[in-house]
């Protein structure tokens, strides 16, 4: 499958790695692609500015900090019919350190459907630090990853390609369940980075 990832960042090259071993095709879509910074890059991906990457693929994995969506958003739409795989986590700095900036009644799930009412809008890979993004077989237990999302055809594209990444995918229902996956990915920051854990953990389902 044709998959565009907008963002290059920890999470956007550990996607792009392990699903171009998984056999799909990866385009980057970021603000500079002539940039130096990218040229490593380039020798294994297609390398585009967002809007030119999103058009040319099925799949679009949004993996941009929060404050950079809305403006992502507006370069990428309106991305008609196109699915959107938001990654996403609506986080900043507070007075009490790292926190959501949003929820219960909404989420950032939400938020991107709203910018982009033409796509199809499935949150998922965002439950986990991104090196298991990469390389999900690390953990054992499999790490399970949950999926939320209103097309149902859209969702199961995105659990397949949960699937094909290594992890144990699971349809959480509708979009507005971000509202629950999105606090879950703060469970995992929280444990992470404050918690006894350290970042070397994922959640697993007990059947
Ligand atoms: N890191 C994790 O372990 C993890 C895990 C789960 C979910 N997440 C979530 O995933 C998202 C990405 O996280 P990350 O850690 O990969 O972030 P990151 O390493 O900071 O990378 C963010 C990327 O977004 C790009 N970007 C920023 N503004 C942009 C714009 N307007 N248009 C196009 N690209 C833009 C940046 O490119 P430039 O070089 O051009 O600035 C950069 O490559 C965040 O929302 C985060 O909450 C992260």
């Amino acid at each position: 499958m044709d998959i565009a990832i907008v963002g290059a960042g920890s999470v956007g090259k550990a996607l792009a790695g392990a699903l171009k071993r998984a056999g799909h095709n990866i385009c980057f879509g970021v603000r500079e692609p002539d940039a130096e910074k990218y040229a490593d890059l380039a020798r294994d991906y297609r390398i585009a500015g967002p809007s030119d990457a999103v058009t040319a693929c099925e799949v679009a994995i949004l993996a941009v900090g929060w404050s950079a969506v809305e403006d992502v958003a507006g370069s990428i739409g309106p991305a008609a019919g196109k699915i959107i795989i938001d990654c996403t986590n609506p986080v900043a700095m507070g007075k009490d350190g790292l926190g959501l900036t949003l929820g219960f009644d909404t989420s950032g799930g939400e938020r991107v459907q709203a910018l982009l009412p033409q796509a199809d809008v499935v949150k998922t890979f965002n439950q986990i630090g991104a090196e298991f993004m990469a390389d999900a077989g690390r953990l054992s237990p499999q790490p399970v990853m949950f999926v939320a999302g209103d097309s149902e055809q859209a969702k199961s594209v995105a659990l397949a390609l949960v699937r094909d990444v290594g992890f144990d995918a699971q349809n959480a229902g509708p979009l507005t369940q971000a509202r629950l996956l999105e606090p879950l990915a703060m469970l995992w920051i929280w444990s992470a980075m404050k918690g006894d854990l350290g970042r070397e953990f994922g959640f697993a389902l007990a059947r």
